[in-house]
């Protein structure tokens, strides 16, 4: 089957459109005819080799972490998927592989697509609405009249995040560029700033929950917007030792995690403020209850742009510039 293959880490060259076997289908699992793969900065970093530590894949790599797609066979003990159902998944971290024709998943990383979108809209979904997800119901349990600040309300992450702090009855403010105002206000965000001309630290205060998608400065800065009792969630890092745990991670690399959030944990917990790295997991069952709320049209999709399957280093390409609105989307191969 057609594929987009990284045969070596790191280099822009080993990232080739080839051919690959089938996957093969175990016990509990359907396999996937691929319509539409959502395209996330994460792909990248993983060719990259950035997330060597966390994520030690076996090269060849298919890379593609958000799939929508027909089921079209299922293993002996597969109970809720039959063939012809219309899915949407992040496929478990230890199997991606959307960005090919098809692509095998434990069915308990998978949810019925939801019936209001195209299958390219229903593929720019999981991964970004589950990380909003078990940020702000899962570690924050948000609650309705919180206030939230997230960073970059016009990404990925950002445009299902606001929606969903909204439909918990939270207050939001978000940041973006002046071109992304109207979009972030469209999804519901109460206070917007333009990162680009003011300080967000300067203008929020007295939060109860940050999530952060940015690098240490911003971090850092998110401190100043939190009341004390307050909870910090990046997404971006640096993982903490509760991660490291959470894992299994070995003594060295536990160390190496600690050593990384050290800095950050001290700095929050002077002020009371509790720190906490997320890594996003593949849950089918969320997911379930995230197409409910894509169905009732409390979230919907934004997507930027839809690059064919021939195109998709070009859509890797266009994410890593981090200026999409929203998201970017690679239909399935021809
Ligand atoms: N740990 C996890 O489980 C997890 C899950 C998902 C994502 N992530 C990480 O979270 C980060 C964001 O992911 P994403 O998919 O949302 O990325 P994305 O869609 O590529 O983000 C692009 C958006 O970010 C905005 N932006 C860039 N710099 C900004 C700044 N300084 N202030 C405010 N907005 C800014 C851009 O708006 P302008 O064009 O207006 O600048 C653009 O709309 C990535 O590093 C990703 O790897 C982690």
């Amino acid at each position: 089957m057609r594929a987009l293959i990284l045969d070596r880490y790191g280099r822009k060259d080993s990232l080739r459109l080839g051919d690959m076997p089938e996957p093969e289908l175990r016990d509990r699992d359907v396999l996937v005819e691929v319509h539409a793969a959502g395209v996330n900065p994460l792909d990248s970093k993983i060719a990259a080799g950035e997330f060597k530590l966390i994520l030690p894949y076996r090269l060849p790599l298919i890379l593609g972490n958000d799939v929508a797609g027909v089921v079209v066979r299922t293993g002996p003990g597969v109970r809720r998927f039959k063939p012809g159902d219309e899915v949407y998944a992040r496929p478990n971290q230890d199997r991606i592989g959307s960005f090919a024709e098809y692509i095998a998943m434990d069915e308990a990383d998978v949810a019925m697509k939801p019936n209001t979108l195209t299958m390219a809209e229903a593929a720019s979904i999981p991964l970004v609405a589950l990380t909003a997800w078990q940020a702000l119901v899962g570690i924050a349990r948000l609650k309705r009249g919180q206030k939230v600040f997230i960073h970059a309300g016009s990404g990925g992450v950002g445009t299902i995040a606001i929606q969903l702090a909204k439909h918990i009855g939270a207050m939001v403010a978000t940041t973006t560029s002046a071109a992304n105002m109207d979009l972030v206000k469209s999804l519901g965000a109460d206070i917007v700033i333009d990162y680009k001309k003011d300080d967000f630290a300067a203008v929020l205060s007295g939060y109860d929950v940050v999530l952060n998608s940015l690098g240490k400065e911003a971090l850092e800065k998110s401190l100043a917007v939190l009341k004390p009792g307050g909870q910090l969630i990046s997404i971006s890092g640096p993982p903490d030792p509760a991660f490291a745990r959470e894992i299994g991670a070995n003594f060295i690399v536990r160390q190496i995690m600690r050593a990384m959030s050290a800095g950050i944990r001290r700095k929050a917990k002077r002020r009371g403020i509790r720190y906490a790295f997320l890594f996003m997991r593949a849950n089918g069952r969320q997911l379930g209850e995230i197409t409910e709320l894509v169905e009732a049209g409390v979230i919907r999709p934004v997507v930027d742009r839809i690059f064919p399957f021939e195109a998709a280093l070009d859509a890797l390409a266009y994410v890593e510039t981090g200026r999409a609105k929203g998201k970017v989307v690679i239909g399935g191969p021809a």
